[in-house]
C-alpha cells in the first residue's frame, strides 16, 4: 500500500480498521475473466465480504446470498435481483415467502432438500409466479442433495408445474490447489449431466460450480495462478456438456482487495520472550485453517524499516486469550510501540467469520479505498451491549 494512503488512514481513522480497494478489486475480476475460458461467467459468493457488493454490481454476472441478512444487504445495495441466486442449507420460509411476494426477479433459488424442494413448490403455486431453480448436488455433506434426489425431481418435473429446472450447482470445498482435484469434479460433473440427458432427456441450462478457487496467503505459497487458470479452463473447454457454466467464487475474488491495520500498543519481554500486543487479534484476522501463527502471511510495517538488526517478535492479539497469537517470532528491526501491521490479503471472511463478540471488543471500521480516496462504510461499533443482559426487554 502507498505510504502517503497508509498516511492518510492513520490520520483520520483509528486501528484496527479494515480497508478494502475497490479498484484492486475491480482489477482482480477483470485478471480473472482475462485468465479463464470466456465460456465462464462469474458469481460472487457474497459470504466473502458483504461490504463490497454494491461495488461490483456491473462487474460480475450473479451474486451467491446464503440467509436473510445476505439477502438483505443486496437489497438495500440495490442488487440486480435477477442476479441474484438464493441459495443456503436454510432457506426460512417466511423469507423465502416475503422474497418471491416482493421480488419476482429474483433469478434463481437453488434445492438443498426435499423440504426446500416442497417448500418452493408449494409457494409457486400459491403465488402463481414461475421460479428459476438449481437443483445442488451434494458433495458429501449437510449441503445439497443426493443424485438420486435430483434424478427423482427430474423425473417428475412436470409436476413441478412453475418450477423451472434450469439446472445444476454443485461446491465441494475450498483452497483448492490442485487442478487434478478440480479436474476429476469436472469430468464427475461431465457424466452426471450427460447421464441426465441421456436418461431423463433433461438438457440442464446451466452448471453452477463452486470451484474454491485457492488464495495464497502465506509468504512462500505463491503460485503460477495464470497456468492454474489456464489449465482449469481447458479441463471446462473439454467438457462433452454445452451448456451455461458459472463458476461461484468467494476468497478468489475479494481476499485480494483487504488490509487490516493494526497497531502495536504495548510491548514486553517475558521470560526471553518478546511479545508486541496490537490492538486488533484473531477475532479480526481469518485466514484459511486459522494456522496463520505458525507461518508468515503478507504484510508490511509501518513505518517501513530495513531489515537489518532484527529481534523476533511474537505479535499478540488484544483478546484475553493465550490463542490470540497472530503470528509467532516475526523479525522485526526496532519495534515500537505505535507501529502499525498491515495485513493483506484481508479482504475475504476476516470481517465476518471473526469470533467478533468475544470480549466484547468494538467492531473495527470499515473504508473503502477508491481512486485514492477513503471513504468511511462503518464506524466502529460497539458491541458489549449484545454481550449484556438486558433486564428491561417486556
Ligand atoms: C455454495 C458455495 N459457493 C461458493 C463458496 C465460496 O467459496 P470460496 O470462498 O472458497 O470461493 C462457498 C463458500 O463456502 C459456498 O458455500
Amino acid at each position: 500500500m502507498k505510504q502517503e494512503i497508509i498516511e492518510n488512514i492513520l490520520k483520520n481513522h483509528e486501528t484496527p480498521i479494515y480497508v478494502f480497494d475497490i479498484d484492486k478489486l475491480k482489477q482482480r475480476i477483470k485478471f480473472l475473466r482475462e485468465n479463464l475460458t470466456k465460456r465462464l461467467e462469474l458469481c460472487y459468493a457474497i459470504k466473502a465480504n458483504t461490504f463490497i457488493v454494491k461495488e461490483i454490481n456491473d462487474d460480475v454476472d450473479r451474486f451467491e446470498v446464503c440467509s436473510p441478512g445476505e439477502y438483505s444487504i443486496c437489497e438495500e445495495s440495490e442488487i440486480t435481483p435477477e442476479k441474484i441466486v438464493i441459495s443456503g442449507v436454510y432457506k426460512t420460509p417466511s423469507v423465502i415467502e416475503h422474497m418471491i411476494t416482493t421480488n419476482p426477479k429474483i433469478g434463481r433459488y437453488t434445492v438443498e432438500s426435499q423440504e426446500q424442494l416442497k417448500l418452493l413448490d408449494e409457494l409457486s403455486k400459491k403465488y402463481n409466479v414461475k421460479l428459476n431453480v438449481l437443483l445442488r448436488l451434494t458433495s458429501g455433506n449437510q449441503f445439497g442433495i443426493n443424485e438420486e434426489d435430483i434424478e427423482e425431481a427430474i423425473a417428475k418435473k412436470d409436476s413441478y408445474t412453475n418450477l423451472i429446472f434450469e439446472g445444476i450447482q454443485y461446491f465441494s470445498g475450498t483452497q483448492k490447489r490442485t487442478n487434478k482435484r478440480l479436474q476429476k469434479e469436472i469430468d464427475y460433473l461431465d457424466e452426471f449431466l450427460a447421464r441426465l440427458e441421456e436418461k431423463y432427456g433433461f438438457i440442464s441450462k446451466e452448471l453452477e460450480f463452486g470451484t474454491g478457487f485457492p488464495v495464497h496467503y502465506f509468504q512462500g505459497e505463491e503460485f503460477d495462478e495464470v497456468e492454474f487458470l489456464k489449465e482449469f479452463s481447458n479441463g471446462i473447454d473439454n467438457m462433452k456438456y454445452s451448456g451455461k457454466i458459472v463458476i461461484e467464487l468467494g476468497r478468489s475474488i475479494a481476499a485480494s482487495c483487504g488490509y487490516y491495520l493494526t497497531k502495536v500498543v504495548d510491548k514486553k519481554t517475558n521470560k526471553c520472550q518478546n511479545y508486541a500486543i496490537l490492538d486488533g487479534g484473531i477475532h479480526h484476522l481469518v485466514y484459511y485453517g486459522q494456522t496463520m501463527a505458525m507461518k508468515f502471511p503478507h504484510l508490511e510495517i509501518y513505518p517501513s524499516r530495513d531489515n537489518k538488526s532484527t529481534q523476533e517478535w511474537n505479535l499478540m492479539g488484544s483478546l484475553c486469550t493465550v490463542n490470540d497469537i497472530i503470528i509467532k517470532q516475526y523479525p522485526v528491526s526496532n519495534l515500537q510501540v505505535g507501529d502499525v501491521f498491515i495485513f493483506k490479503n484481508t479482504g475475504a471472511y476476516c470481517m465476518t467469520e471473526g469470533i467478533s463478540l468475544f470480549l466484547s471488543r468494538e467492531l473495527p471500521e470499515v473504508a473503502l479505498l477508491k481512486v485514492g480516496e477513503l471513504k468511511l462504510v462503518r464506524k466502529a461499533y460497539k458491541t458489549y451491549s449484545l454481550n449484556q443482559a438486558n433486564y428491561y426487554i417486556n
